[in-house]
Parts: structure tokens; sequence; C-alpha cells
């Protein structure tokens, strides 16, 4: 059986897709097996960023490990798209990673239910937070909110099924240097908040202008040195110990962070 990672958050921009690429290479660099599904069927970013990555890698004629791309096709034989795929991948996989459009869709819910980990990066600030629990103004928990209570629905249904509990790490990105006030207001919230709603914070990752220049070509931090055209920056030195702390984090089966 493949161990299945999802990512998921219902708000969009939060480093969702970011955070499934750096992920599956990651994992696909460490030597698994890694297949990976697109779930956010109208962007696209994800599928778009492994194509990108086929394309440079074909046209420079590099080797670089990479993920599995898997499709969804129309439902048929009434298994639904989402079954289908993961059964498509599944022989050939220890991983597969499912990445979440950011909003409320069937699909998304669905993978929700079928998480062994999941990771829900978040932008620092409240208005990220307000989809995980409500706060009144003086800072305390109301209560949980709509996304958590989402994940608290597929930990239900997995729990009827029999199937294992989900491990769910909140990923704080997109990190500033400055902002030291906010930043420990909503590491704070989030603290009381994993004990009551039961996550684990990960290690994040800062805003670094990197992220967002790496998808043309399909490209991690973990493939600059390979590709040699690139100098390590101090900064980008400081995110690959910030992807290797979290992959370590995450605690995967059979996975030991040697990048
Ligand atoms: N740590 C980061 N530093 C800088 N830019 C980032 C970082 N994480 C994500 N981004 C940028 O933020 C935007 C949203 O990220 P994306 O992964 O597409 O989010 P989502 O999939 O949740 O909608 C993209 O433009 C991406 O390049
Ligand atoms: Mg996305």
């Amino acid at each position: 059986m493949a161990h299945i990672i999802v990512v998921g958050n219902e708000k969009g921009g939060s480093g969702k897709s970011t955070t499934s690429m750096h992920v599956a290479t990651a994992l696909a660099r460490l030597g698994h097996r890694v297949g990976a599904l697109d779930l956010d069927v109208r962007q696209r970013s994800f599928g778009r960023y492994l194509e990108n990555r086929s394309h440079f890698t074909q046209s420079e004629g590099l080797d670089l490990p990479t993920p599995r791309l898997g499709h969804l096709e129309p439902e048929s034989d009434g298994i639904d798209p989402l079954s289908r795929a993961i059964e498509t991948l599944e022989p050939d996989c220890d991983f597969i990673l499912l990445d979440c459009p950011g909003s409320h869709t069937k699909l998304s819910q669905m993978a929700h239910t079928l998480a062994d980990t999941l990771i829900t990066p978040m932008n620092d600030s409240f208005i990220d937070f307000d989809l995980l629990a409500r706060l009144s103004p003086d800072g305390r928990i109301l209560g949980p909110s709509i996304y958590a209570e989402m994940v608290w629905s597929a930990r239900q249904l997995r729990g009827q099924a029999g199937a294992g509990p989900i491990d769910w790490l909140v990923l704080r990105n997109r990190l500033g240097t400055q902002q030291m006030h906010n930043k420990r207001k909503v590491g704070g919230a989030l603290d009381t908040l994993s004990k009551r709603i039961g996550f684990r914070v990960a290690p994040g990752f800062s805003e670094r202008v990197i992220f967002r220049e790496l998808f043309p070509r399909g490209l991690t931090l973990l493939d600059l040195k390979d590709i040699g055209t690139e100098q390590l920056s101090m900064s980008n030195i400081a995110a690959r110990q910030e992807l290797r702390d979290l992959i370590a984090e995450l605690r995967l089966p059979g996975v030991s962070v040697t990048f």
C-alpha cells in the first residue's frame, strides 16, 4: 500500500502546489517511488509544474528524479476518478501525493479521507487562521472553523472504515524576517489550537523569491546544483535547510533525509 500524502487547505495561495512539488520531488530524490495527482482540475499548477519539469529535462538532456503524474479519468464502471487514479499509481508507488484545490470540492473532501499524512500550508496571517478556528478579538479560541471541521469529519470517516489516523501537520508558509510580533501571535495561537484539534506545527518556508522562479523549468530547490548554471546563494542554502527540516518532521515511513 502506498502512503498517501494530501496537501490541502481551502484557502487559495497558501502554498499548496509549491509544497506539493517540493515534497514529492524531495521524496523522489531520496530514491522513493512517488506518484502525483493534481486535484485542482481547473488551475492544475502542480500538474503543470511536473509537465514543465519533464519538458525541461528532456530538452536539456538531464536525468532528474521526477514523480510520476497520474490522471483523473471520467467516472466509469461505478468507480470514481480518484479511486481509479490511485489504483493505477499504487502498484508502482511508495508514496502518492495529492494536491488539493483551494476550495471545498467533492474531490478534495474525498482526498482528505484518504490521507495518511495531511499537510496544510498557511500564510502567517489571522485571515488564514480563520479557516482553522474562530478567535475572539482578544485572541481566545472560540471553536474549530470550516476547514478544521472538514478534517474532523474525514477523521471520523476513516475511523469508521478502520483506516489509521491522519497525521496532520500545519505548515507556516511565507514567513517574513520582519513582523516578529505577528509571527509570535500567530505561532502562539497555532500552538494552543494544535493541542485542541490535533495537528502538529511543521517548520515552514520563509518568503523567498526563488520559490516563484522555478516553475517554468519545473525545478525545485534541490535541483539547482544539478543543472550547473546556478550558484547556491545563502538564501537558497537556507531554503534547502527548511525543506530538509520539513521532510524530517513529516516522519514518513522508511524515509531518512540524506540531501
Ligand atoms: N515560501 C514562498 N516564498 C515566496 N513565494 C511563495 C512561497 N510559497 C508560495 N509562493 C508563491 O505564492 C503563490 C501561491 O502559491 P501556490 O503554491 O500556487 O499556492 P496554492 O496552491 O495554495 O494556491 C505562488 O505565486 C507561489 O510562487
Ligand atoms: Mg494550487
